[in-house]
């Protein structure tokens, strides 16, 4: 027979396991992309794609992802930013001009995660190169403000602004992190777009963003390599630090050292030590289990000697699975 005391103690126990569970256990949604740049690896037609390095980045930092496909409705990005814990808007090679595309799906969680955050919620998002772009491009509502720049597979260490040690993304960091970014090429940049420091103060940027670190590219030409947003937990870097650990084509000469791994896991941990302030979650468990990218087969795409080693691809009619 059940003693109702201990019953209720038990409900008890569940009902706080369940909601612990929700700060040590954060879900992160990576956009997917057009599949401009990897259409010619495959036979079959795709509509987007996520590299798995970036899913492997955020798991090797104790995340669980789910992809986020693009050309979806309103409603299928407020579930998904209502049931996840942040966002990481990944690299890559697409136009932002596509309708129904990655900047639009940028713009649609870009507004949600802004609203939230006004609201006293604490919702993060990370951009990464493209990303980077992206979260001013949608930031200023669809304006188009990158300059070209030449920064293809090439490796740096970062020129930190004086006060970048007031930012949240460095203030706690190690005095080993800093040093090994300050002096060695950990930093891996693969890019022809890129932000300018002109672009910010033209365009009133400084008041809402801050700038914590620059680099030249080959020709010299300056660009901001790390930023973020003064009032939200938003973060953007033009290098990627996923790569470090998780991409190896010979030829792209990304940087594969013991320093190089710790300043890629800082940047992983810190984000996702964001996303467990806040409380979003999945309805269950099931529908939990069923949002996961572990639903889909990555394709091994290195043999066919792309940048990537391996790609999560997405069919157009892809069924959505998204707690429901
Ligand atoms: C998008 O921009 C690219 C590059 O500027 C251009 O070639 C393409 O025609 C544009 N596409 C649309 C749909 O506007
Ligand atoms: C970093 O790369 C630059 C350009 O290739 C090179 O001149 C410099 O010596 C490198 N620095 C280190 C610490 O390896
Ligand atoms: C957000 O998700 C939770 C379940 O995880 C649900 O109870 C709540 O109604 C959802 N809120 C909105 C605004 O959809
Ligand atoms: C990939 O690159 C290797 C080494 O350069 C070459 O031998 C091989 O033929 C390439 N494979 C494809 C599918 O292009």
């Amino acid at each position: 027979m059940i003693d109702p005391n201990k019953f209720g103690v038990l409900l008890l126990l569940t009902v706080s396991f369940h909601i612990l569970l929700a700060y040590d256990a954060p879900i992160i949604g990576i956009l997917s992309q057009e599949t401009f740049s990897v259409n010619h690896l495959f036979e079959e037609e795709y509509h987007s794609f996520i590299a798995a390095s970036y899913v492997k980045y955020l798991e090797s930092a104790g995340a669980r992802v789910v992809p986020i496909l693009i050309g979806k409705d309103r409603q299928y990005y407020v579930d998904l930013v209502n049931h996840t814990n942040g966002i990481l808007f990944p690299g890559g090679a697409t136009y932002f001009n596509q309708s129904d595309g990655y900047a639009d799906a940028g713009q649609i969680i870009y507004d949600l995660a802004l609203d939230l955050n006004k609201k006293g919620d604490y919702y993060p998002i990370w951009g990464t190169c493209l990303g980077m772009e992206l979260m001013i491009h949608v930031a200023l509502n669809g304006e188009e403000v990158r300059s070209h720049c030449s920064a293809s597979k090439v490796s740096m260490p970062l020129n930190f602004k004086e006060d970048f040690r007031k930012s949240k993304l460095f203030s706690e960091a190690p005095e080993e992190i800093i040093e090994i970014l300050t002096n060695q090429n950990v930093t891996y940049n693969s890019h022809q777009f890129c932000l300018t420091e002109e672009t910010f103060t033209e365009k009133n940027l400084l008041q809402d963003w801050t700038i914590i670190s620059t680099n030249e590219d080959i020709n010299g030409f300056p660009f901001i390599s790390t930023f973020e947003s003064k009032k939200f937990p938003f973060y953007a870097v033009q290098y990627h630090p996923e790569k470090i650990n998780f991409e190896f084509r010979e030829k792209d000469n990304i940087p594969h050292s013991l320093d190089a791994m710790k300043t890629s896991h800082y940047f992983a941990n810190f984000f996702i030590e964001e996303t467990k302030k806040n409380k979003h979650r999945y309805p269950d468990w099931n529908s939990e289990m069923k949002a996961l990218i572990c639903n889909y087969s990555p394709h091994f795409t290195g043999l066919k000697n792309s940048s990537y080693l391996q790609l999560y691809m997405f069919k157009k009619e892809q069924e959505v699975i998204n707690g429901k």
